[in-house]
């Protein structure tokens, strides 16, 4: 090479690097550039490049520098590109050590914080590559240059290196370590409809992560939709949880509270809880006998079904706000207005709470929508649907039984009249009920003992056929409450139902639960048929081993049918804007279905031994194992990089921990 390309290439050089040096000041602070002395490098096995930070700066910037697995970033000098780094490895040495100083003359040695004045090695992994002139992101596929300045970047600069989507369901803030940054996490729509999983141990975080996200859901934090097609929310709560929401959020002052603080402000601004929803509640004869009680208590008039619900409808709001109000909030309850609309399947027991805390009035309305089933609606195949513990042969049989005996005369109006019917054939041979069943269909006696004992868990349990002044209550029209729901919470109060039924009853709440997301699902189905779009739909499952178990964690015949029917309605779902949000506390708990199915994991602390199951990067394994409340690891599709780690506030919707009370 001539002198003159030399002058001419240094030339080139200097001008690039004083270039990359403008950039660093205007996208963030320079803490070190890439060494002189160690190369950087690309190859098949992947790229990485090593840099010093110098031990001022290392103190300043520990937070960032020292934590394996946390996100820096470099303008490399020959693109003037900005490169997101991972950090892979930090080395940290005395002075001792750097000058090789033998064993023996270390022994007599003192403590002597000089000897902590070096600089800190980094190995990182460059990831994405910015270029700021025409906004592309593309894969860092080109080695990074020597004296390239590293930088914090600041917190605009985070959402193009890292490439995060720039608009959907806001997660949450960007952590770095266990550090939030003031960069909101999406998650786009699209990717919500492959549904999600939330894990982490107790009180890591889930049920709290899940309703900060169905508030930014409700108030379209940060994405749109048309005007029209509002998401709408279905939870089923099995813990009251969610049934909390709707009250003012209540924060414990504890360590770290400015923290706390902080992220919510960044997320949700002046956003607060929810103050509306619809209830959808179980209604079982053992209800009905409290609430007759309860009416003679308050001296109501009990006669008409209207009576009832009104009854109903204070019954509820007093049982399930006001100790959580008067012990937890301080505050008092104003007046509590109960008024009963519609009809049959479109009845509905609109309330409205006034309560006051320090004087400041609120306001929560609520739609409760009676819920429970007539044998006379469902008799014919929804029978054999609504029960996920018949067997499939009890399932084609049903139908066939039910109407064999009535066209011979058996009066069946009720639940238990057929199943007194049923029994009356397997136990009295030589009755009509037997020769119909047996001898003329020829049904096994297994079938029929399993017809028995699943459509006697719904019998026992009192939600059939039960009587409310002077009406059989059956199941609301789910179809129209959905279509009419934009933007709206409906949570369906399975603890109530748990509440209400004798205690040595099957589980009845599973059965409910199931049902009404296959009505959801049918609703999309038939909607969709007919060519008709419906709004984002996001069903909430937490706890979901108790409705999905792993394979041995229940009935077989139940863990069989309920996988599949929940294989069908994920995969369908997604054509159909219908997603499903689950939470358990370990992989192995749920069915291996709901691991498959859900795309977005969201993982909060997690024991290491289980963290094996869901293929997370061995640098995530450890931080994960260890990670504070409501950190969490983001690992989905939707993401350029594969995984973020994210954070979330303590519930800006009432949560409360019961416990306490
Ligand atoms: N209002 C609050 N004030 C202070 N701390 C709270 C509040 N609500 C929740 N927390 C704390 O936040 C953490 C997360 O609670 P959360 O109920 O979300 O856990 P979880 O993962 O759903 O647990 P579980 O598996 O038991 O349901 C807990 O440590 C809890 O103590
Ligand atoms: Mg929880």
């Amino acid at each position: 090479m001539s002198l003159e390309e030399l002058n001419k290439a240094y030339i080139e050089a200097k001008g690039k690097l004083e270039e990359a040096l403008r950039r660093a000041e205007v996208y963030g602070k320079i803490i070190g550039f890439v060494s002189r002395l160690a190369p950087s490098r690309i190859g098949s096995d992947g790229s990485l490049v090593q840099f010093e930070v110098d031990p001022l700066e290392y103190f300043r910037s520990h937070e960032e520098v020292s934590v394996a697995g946390s996100y820096l970033a470099t303008v490399d000098v020959k693109t003037g590109e900005i490169v997101s780094l991972r950090i892979k490895s930090v080395e940290r040495r005395d002075v001792m050590s750097e000058l090789g100083i033998p064993e023996a003359i270390a022994l007599q040695t003192q403590l002597d914080a000089s000897g902590l004045v070096t600089r800190a090695r980094v190995i990182a992994e460059p990831l994405l590559a910015w270029n700021p002139e025409n906004d592309e992101v593309k894969a860092a596929a080109y080695v990074i240059e020597p004296q390239s300045p590293i930088i914090k970047p600041n917190p605009e600069v985070f959402e193009k290196i890292l490439g995060l989507p720039k608009e959907g369901v806001v997660l949450g803030l960007l952590a770095i370590g266990e550090k939030p940054l003031k960069v909101k996490v999406k998650l786009p729509l699209h990717a919500l409809y492959q549904h999600m999983l939330v894990l982490g141990t107790t009180g890591a975080g889930k049920t709290t992560f899940i309703k900060n996200f169905i508030v930014a859901l409700l108030n379209k934090l940060n994405f749109s939709v048309e005007e029209g097609y509002e998401p709408t929310v279905v939870v089923l709560d099995s813990t009251k949880d969610y049934v909390h929401m709707v009250l003012e959020s209540f924060w414990k002052q504890e360590k770290g509270f400015e923290t706390e603080e902080f992220i919510a402000k960044e997320v949700f601004g002046d956003i607060k809880n929810v103050s509306k929803a619809t209830i959808v509640i179980p209604v079982t004869k053992q209800l009905c006998e409290k609430l007759r009680e309860y009416g003679k208590k308050v001296g109501a008039k009990m006669e008409t079904v209207d009576d009832y619900l009104k009854v109903l409808g204070k019954y509820y709001v007093e049982t399930s706000y006001l100790s959580i109000i008067e012990k937890i909030l301080n505050g008092n309850i104003e007046s509590i207005n109960v008024k009963v609309e519609g009809f049959g399947p479109l009845r509905r027991i609109n309330t409205e709470l006034l309560y006051s805390i320090l004087n400041v009035k609120r306001r929560i309305n609520l739609t409760l929508i009676p819920y429970a089933f007539s044998f006379r609606e469902v008799k014919g195949s929804e029978l054999a649907v609504l029960n996920p513990f018949l067997t499939s042969q009890a399932r084609d049989h049903l139908p066939r039984i039910i109407t064999a005996l009535e066209e011979h005369g058996f009066r069946l109006t009720t639940l238990s009249e057929f199943l007194e019917t049923l029994r009356e054939a397997l136990f009295r041979k030589g009755s009509e009920a037997y020769s119909i069943v047996f001898s003329r269909l020829g049904i096994h006696k297994g079938t029929v003992e399993n017809i028995i004992r699943s459509l006697g868990i719904l019998d026992d349990s009192g939600i059939f056929d039960v009587i409310l002044g002077n009406e059989i209550i059956g199941e609301p029209n789910l179809n129209i409450i959905l279509e009419n729901a934009k933007n709206e919470l409906i949570i369906v109060d399975l603890a109530f139902l748990k509440e209400n039924v004798p205690l040595v009853s099957g589980n009845i709440e599973n059965v409910v639960a199931l049902r009404v997301l296959y009505k959801v699902f049918m609703w999309k189905m038939i909607r969709y048929a007919e060519r008709a779009r419906t709004q984002p739909t996001i069903v909430v499952v937490d706890e979901a081993h108790r409705f999905f178990p792993a394979t041995g964690g229940g009935e077989g015949e139940y863990v069989v049918q309920v996988s599949n029917m929940l294989a069908t309605i994920a995969r369908l779902g997604r054509a159909r804007r219908l997603s499903i949000i689950f939470a358990t506390h370990s992989p192995k708990d749920v069915h291996e279905i709901v691991l498959q199915l859900a795309n977005t994991k969201i993982v909060f602390r997690m024991d290491p031994a289980v963290i094996d199951k869901l293929d997370i990067p061995s640098e995530h394994k450890h931080l994960i194992s260890r990670i504070r409340d409501r950190f969490a690891l983001v690992k989905t599709h939707a993401l350029r990089l594969g995984y973020v780690l994210i954070c979330t506030p303590l519930p800006v919707a009432g949560h409360f921990d019961l416990s306490v009370m």
